[in-house]
């Protein structure tokens, strides 16, 4: 376990709550990479998804908080030191949610509570994460915090809704807190922009299936899946990566450069002769 990356590291994971989730992805590849964490969801993920499963099969402390309540953080982060013996090396956020889009509300007629929701789950708990940690000195010097983005932050896509929105301010976000925490402490900030993956929070974007079918023909390397992504993640915690901050880091396939691909253009030749017969 000595050459694992994350050996002696101490982390924290938002967002596991079945084994779909990229959070149970990334929290199997910490302990791998010989990390000790504390897993956290809000108490109804606990009571209703399967995040206490992984718990007990990989003996792990799991604490409930609402991302959104400055009070649970502060808590959360005082008792995740106390759990793991110090200050904490690596978060993962992994949280979202939508009521527009779960509700399939258009985009120039969302619920206006919903949009509020949307953004300060999605967005603002993970500046108040970062605000919260920083005044308590809760994250070790060159310590890694990594969000997960999508695509649509920078880009219309239809059926996305509120969503995209509060992606665009997460990454707005990571760049702010990472400058204001890096020069306090050199603590990094970062954020994924992941491919498509089939999770409860993205099948819950009734488009996904087409969507994944398309992405998939316009990268050039694939979609990137749930464990690609925790590659990446494992990878921006550890010291590897110690002055990479700021930055919004496209595990995608390509996806996201991609104008045109053989594929495409092959699928639409089978479609256009299919017309001609
Ligand atoms: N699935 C995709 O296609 C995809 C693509 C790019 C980015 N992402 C992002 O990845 C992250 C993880 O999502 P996922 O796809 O693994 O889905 P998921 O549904 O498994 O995870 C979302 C998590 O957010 C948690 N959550 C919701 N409200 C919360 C709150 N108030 N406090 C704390 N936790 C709360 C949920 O309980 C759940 O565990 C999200 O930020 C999502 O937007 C997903």
């Amino acid at each position: 376990m000595a050459n694992a990356i994350l050996h002696k590291k101490r982390g924290l994971i938002f967002g596991a709550l079945d084994e779909r989730s990229i959070a149970w992805h990334v929290a199997t590849r910490c302990l791998e990479e010989g990390a000790d964490i504390v897993l956290t969801n809000t108490g109804n993920a606990i009571e209703l998804g399967e995040i206490r499963k992984l718990a007990e099969a990989k003996g792990l402390p799991l604490l409930a908080c609402d991302a959104t309540d400055v009070n649970q953080i502060r808590v959360l982060l005082k008792k995740t030191q106390e759990l793991l013996g110090g200050k904490i090396d690596f978060i993962l956020h992994a949280v979202a949610q939508s009521v527009n889009l779960r509700r399939h509300l258009p985009y120039e007629r969302v619920n206006y509570e919903y949009f509020k929701r949307t953004l300060d789950i999605s967005s603002l708990s993970l500046h108040k994460i970062l605000s919260i940690a920083m005044a308590e000195d809760a994250i070790a010097e060159y310590g890694s915090v990594v969000t997960l983005s999508f695509i649509a932050s920078e880009r219309f896509m239809y059926g996305y809704n509120d969503m995209s929105d509060a992606k665009a301010l997460l990454e707005s976000i990571v760049r702010q807190m990472g400058a204001v925490y890096g020069e306090k402490k050199k603590v990094r900030v970062n954020i994924v922009s992941q491919s498509a993956t089939h999770t409860k929070a993205g099948d819950s974007w009734d488009e996904m299936e087409y969507f994944y079918k398309y992405t998939e023909d316009l990268s050039p390397i694939g979609n990137a899946d749930a464990d690609d992504c925790a590659d990446v993640c494992v990878t921006l915690f550890s010291d590897f990566m110690k002055k990479v901050t700021m930055q919004t880091i496209y595990n995608d396939g390509g996806f996201g450069r991609t104008m045109l691909t053989e594929k495409v253009i092959n699928s639409y030749r089978k479609s256009f002769e299919r017309k001609d017969d």
